[in-house]
This record gives structure tokens, sequence and C-alpha cells, in this order.
């Protein structure tokens, strides 16, 4: 009974991190979706909205469950029992934070690897912050993101 983990930080969740929950899912027996709660961050939407956001998103995959986490992945892996810490790379230019990031893992929670996805070719170029930057400016995000999380981030860049 194989549990993963897909932390980050999905501000906010793009078709991008969807693809990846969809595969990794149909991967693995269960899968959490774990938004981190960084105070060093200044995010667009608070923890408890990027959670509704995926449970909204992920509601249609039995074996997806949406948590949030402070402090260490490692810690959280260690203390929820996971197996596996699951992570997207788009391109090279991820590769080198992605491997550090697992190898420090690997020292601190060494019962749990870390599998990557590469990202499906269609979303290779997408990121939440390319997301935020086009609303902002009040571009079309229709492609990068569902139509309900569009609504929430042009709501967000209303206010
Ligand atoms: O979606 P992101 O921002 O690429 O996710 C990065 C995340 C949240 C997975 C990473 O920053 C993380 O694990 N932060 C928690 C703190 C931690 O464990 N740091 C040590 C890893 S090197």
């Amino acid at each position: 009974m194989a549990k993963a983990l897909y932390p980050g930080s999905f501000d906010p969740v793009t078709y991008g991190h969807i693809d990846v929950i969809r595969r990794a899912s149909a991967l693995f027996d269960s899968l959490t979706v774990a938004v981190l709660n960084n105070g060093a961050k200044s995010p667009l939407f608070s923890v408890d909205e990027r959670v509704n956001m995926l449970q909204g998103v992920c509601s249609d995959i039995p074996n997806v469950k949406v948590d949030s986490f402070s402090g260490l992945t490692a810690d959280y892996v260690t203390s929820n029992g996971f197996d596996v810490i699951i992570r997207g790379l788009r391109a090279v230019t991820d590769f080198e934070y992605e491997l550090q990031m697992a190898q420090t893992n690997r020292k601190l929670a060494p019962k749990a690897d870390t599998v990557f996805l590469t990202t499906s070719l269609e979303y290779a170029y997408l990121s939440s912050t390319t997301v935020k930057e086009v609303a902002y400016f009040g571009g079309d995000i229709s492609k990068f993101v569902p139509r309900e999380i569009e609504d929430l981030i042009f709501e967000k860049y209303k206010k």
C-alpha cells in the first residue's frame, strides 16, 4: 500500500499541477496533495483558499486527499508515514533545485523516496507565477487554469 505525497505552494493550482496529480494518483494507492503554509512568502491565496481550490479540482479522483502543513516536508512525511514524495519536473532548469531538495529530504526522511514525473509537454512552460503575472495584466489565462480557478484569480486582482 504505497502512500504518496505531492507537496507544493499551489498558489494557484494550474493545469500543470492537475496533470501531475492525475498521473501520480494512477501510480500510487493514495495521494495526498499538501499545501505548504510558508510564513516567509506572501501568497496571492491563503492556505485555506488553496486547499479549497485543490479540493474542487481533485473532487473526481477518489484516492486523492488535500491537506496543508507547516515546517519541513520531511517531518510531515515521517509523521504521516508517506512512502513517496512526488514532484513535477518541467525542464532542466527545475532539475538542480529539485535534486537538492530530493537529496535533502532523503537524508531527513530516509524511508521516503522522491519520484519525479516529467510534466506533459503541453504544460512544460507553465508556472503559478506566470499565471499570476498574465492575470495581473488582464491577459487570457483560460489555457492555464480551470474556469473556476480563473474566476478566483481575477476576483483577487479586482480588489
Ligand atoms: O510548489 P513549490 O513552491 O515548488 O513547492 C516547494 C516545496 C513546498 C515542496 C518546498 O519549498 C518545501 O518542501 N518546503 C518546506 C520546507 C522544507 O522542507 N525545506 C527543505 C527542503 S530542501
